[in-house]
């Protein structure tokens, strides 16, 4: 009744009603009662603040969500402390691609809406800036390239440039009033006859004036590759659309030129059809272009992994 009545006085105010007549009429309406639901459920913030918010700015929710940003940095309504065991499902996952090196990391938080501040996204990127410390401080390997995971607790006593990882999480926590996961990196070193293909889905415009090699998205891609000698192909090109392929047809396994294609359900990378071209299977396509892949990583935001099962059971 009321969102109705609401509608009906907008739609009936003159467009170039006095500014002091139009904050009059609708400060007397109630906040729309769907709005505050959705407001709360995005933001996380209290009835009262949110119902406050609605009111203060005529039922915009964008504005509405920008000032209880603010305040709750402001005022710290919300404390670390107080987050206990909320959900923290959204997110980002950040590419970091340096030289002969790249990370991926994944960082969640409770709303979509926090994901876009520049605060978590700072977090984010030193999230990955420490796991590429950590990756070179690794002993070298017999193996050809190099690959490792890190998960939860062992990111909490890796160092940033002037704390620990886990301080600099709960400030950003306290700060911007949501819980907060470093859930898990994954990084990558070739040595100078490989390369690693990098791609980031749904990129988000990076709000703090990142990195230049830093890319921020809900998926995330790095496949490493080994051409041969006289291979010509523009590598840094095919090394996106390989990762492009692994996050829009998440292959679970690498397989082998051999492998025959299913159909569907193919969950073997070389015997997938290719995601830009399908009349082709990845294996197909890499052959021209004299081009081996050898393994892949594969973050999307959100899911479901091994370490958070075995967490959980
Ligand atoms: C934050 O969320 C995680 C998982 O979603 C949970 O295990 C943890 O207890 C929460 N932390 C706080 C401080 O509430
Ligand atoms: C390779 O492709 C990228 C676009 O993905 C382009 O910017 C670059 O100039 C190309 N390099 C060469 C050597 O053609």
């Amino acid at each position: 009744m009321m969102a109705l009545l609401s509608v009906v006085l907008r739609l009936k105010l003159p467009s170039r009603q006095p500014a002091g007549l139009f904050h009059t009429c609708t400060r007397l309406l109630a906040a729309d009662k769907e709005l505050l639901v959705k407001l709360r459920k995005k933001t996380g913030y209290s009835f009262i603040n949110c119902k406050k918010a609605l009111e203060k700015f005529s039922n915009d929710v964008k504005q509405a969500e920008t000032w209880l940003n603010e305040q709750a940095q402001k005022e710290g309504w919300s404390k670390a402390s107080k987050l206990q065991g909320r959900k923290t499902a959204e997110g980002l996952i950040g590419l970091l691609h340096e030289g002969n090196t790249a990370v991926l990391v994944e960082v969640n938080c409770e709303t979509d809406f926090v994901a876009r501040n520049v605060k978590f996204q700072q977090l984010v990127q030193q999230v990955a800036v420490s796991t590429l410390k950590h990756s070179q401080s690794i002993e070298k390997s017999q193996s050809p390239y190099m690959k490792g995971f890190l998960a939860g607790a062992e990111f909490l006593h890796m160092k940033t440039e002037d704390s620990l990882l886990k301080d600099l999480l709960a400030v950003t926590i306290a700060k911007l009033g949501e819980n907060m996961t470093m859930k898990r990196a994954a990084w990558v070193t070739v040595p100078s006859n490989m390369f690693i293909g990098s791609y980031v889905h749904g990129s988000l415009p990076a709000e703090l004036p990142s990195l230049a090699n830093m890319a921020f998205g809900k998926y995330g891609a790095v496949v490493i590759c080994e051409p041969d000698v006289n291979c010509n192909s523009n590598l840094s090109e095919l090394g996106r659309r390989l990762g492009q392929h692994v996050v829009g047809m998440s292959p679970s396994a690498l397989g082998s030129l051999e492998d025959e294609n299913t159909g569907e359900t193919e969950t073997r990378m070389l015997a997938q059809s290719f995601l830009l071209e399908p009349s082709l299977t990845v294996g197909q396509y890499l052959l021209p272009h004299q081009v081996q892949v050898l393994d892949f990583v594969r973050f999307a935001c959100g899911e479901e992994t091994q370490s958070t099962e075995s967490n959980n059971s």
